[in-house]
């Protein structure tokens, strides 16, 4: 797709990565893991900086990277890519988290991000990626197929029914 780049937040995303983060704050998802009301963007850089770094702050978290996806000057959604921690942890929420911004959905966006994370992925030592995916997200299941995962077992997260993909890295 043409015009979609992937790179990680700076602190001039500031204004963009709060409003859409404020987006997603009364349904289930979250634009910026781990982003505290109380605190500001720039700690939450810091933050990112730590688990990029594979400092955990806390039990289960991840060595990750966290990518902002733009569109010209338009934030359209976010993509972490998981790259080890708690092993129990990783087998349910798997090795990508991503969003994408909600006016913004339907455009190949998501696929888009998640093909690069898969080169990311590779980048990071990661051979295969488990992706996880509920069983009623049929535009993840989507994007995930597409993306060439291929479905491996199904279980339940917090009682819900989900479903867990793999995906070959790509170099
Ligand atoms: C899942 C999500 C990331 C998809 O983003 P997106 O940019 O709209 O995805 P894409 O445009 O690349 O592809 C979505 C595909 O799913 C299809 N789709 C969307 N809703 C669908 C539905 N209810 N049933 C079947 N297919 C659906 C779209 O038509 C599209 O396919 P198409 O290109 O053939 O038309 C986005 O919906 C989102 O952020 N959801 C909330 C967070 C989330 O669920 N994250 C994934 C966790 S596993």
């Amino acid at each position: 797709m043409a015009g979609l780049i992937l790179r990680r937040f700076e602190p001039a995303d500031a204004s963009q990565a709060l409003e859409a983060e404020a987006e997603f704050a009364t349904g289930p998802d979250v634009f910026l893991p781990g982003f505290d009301e109380a605190s500001d963007f720039s700690s939450w850089l810091g933050k990112v900086d730590h688990v990029r770094a594979g400092c955990h702050e806390r039990v289960g978290w991840l060595r990750a990277e966290y990518l902002a996806a733009w569109v010209g000057d338009e934030l359209v959604g976010r993509i972490s890519v998981r790259f080890e921690g708690d092993p129990g942890l990783l087998e349910q929420v798997g090795h990508i988290g991503y969003v994408v911004r909600v006016h913004h959905r339907g455009r190949g966006y998501a696929t888009e991000m998640l093909r690069h994370a898969t080169v990311v992925a590779r980048e990071g030592g990661l051979g295969v990626l488990v992706v996880g995916c509920a069983e009623d997200n049929a535009a993840s299941a989507t994007v995930i197929e597409r993306c060439g995962g291929v479905l491996s077992s199904r279980f339940l997260h917090q009682g819900r029914p989900f479903r867990r993909y793999q995906i070959p890295a790509q170099s």
